[in-house]
């Protein structure tokens, strides 16, 4: 059994459906912790409903970058998180975060990497650029995060074709339906053994 922590800014629906998975046994991994940069955000309301033990650390709070990444270690420390599950995190993982869980913090990212990502290649902002440049196809990549935005090692990826017309709202819900899937399907390839992530492609 994995335990997994889940850092997510806003609606949490990848997260819910991970969480899901796990009550379920599908996946073997047990959610031990959610944190949330945002107050309102609905991945909180979702923790407070699961009785997942949750907290809301920010820079408000904490306004000095490192004392926010060491609170944030500390909490994961406690819950003895072993995988970091990025689920719409808007914000960096700080260095001490980034070292103690070194290849183990996985993000999703709703498009092809490397072209579709980087600063500013988040929700609709993505979708649009895709659009933009007339790309037949997108996609969804999970990678490894580093101190790097949407830069980390990929460890899948799938490309989903894109209907003619399609508006950007319209192919992020569509983006966003393959992620619920293929984030689990990811995730059960994933094993870990003495910290060290292996993804086992059948
Ligand atoms: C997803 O599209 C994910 O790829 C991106 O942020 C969005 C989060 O959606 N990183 P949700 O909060 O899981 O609904």
């Amino acid at each position: 059994m994995i335990n997994i922590a889940f850092l997510a800014s806003h609606t949490g629906s990848n997260m819910q459906v991970i969480i899901d998975a796990c009550k379920n046994n599908e996946l073997n991994m047990n959610p031990v912790i959610i944190i949330s940069n945002n107050s309102k955000s609905v991945a909180l309301k979702r923790a407070k409903i699961e009785k997942i033990p949750y907290y809301c650390l920010n820079s408000k709070q904490f306004p000095n970058p490192v004392d926010l990444d060491e609170i944030i270690l500390e909490k994961l420390l406690y819950h003895k998180a072993q995988l970091i599950i990025l689920a719409g995190y808007m914000k960096k993982i700080g260095k001490k975060t980034l070292l103690n869980y070194k290849d183990r913090i996985l993000n999703i990212h709703p498009a092809l990497l490397p072209k579709y990502g980087g600063k500013g290649m988040y929700g609709l902002n993505v979708h649009k650029t895709v659009l933009e440049n007339k790309e037949k196809e997108t996609g969804i990549s999970i990678h490894i995060v580093d101190e790097k935005y949407d830069h980390g090692k990929i460890i899948s990826q799938i490309k989903i074709p894109i209907p003619k017309s399609v508006t950007p709202e319209q192919l992020q819900q569509k983006v966003l339906k393959y992620e619920h899937t293929f984030f689990v399907e990811t995730l059960k390839k994933i094993s870990l053994k003495n910290n060290k992530l292996t993804i086992t492609i059948k």
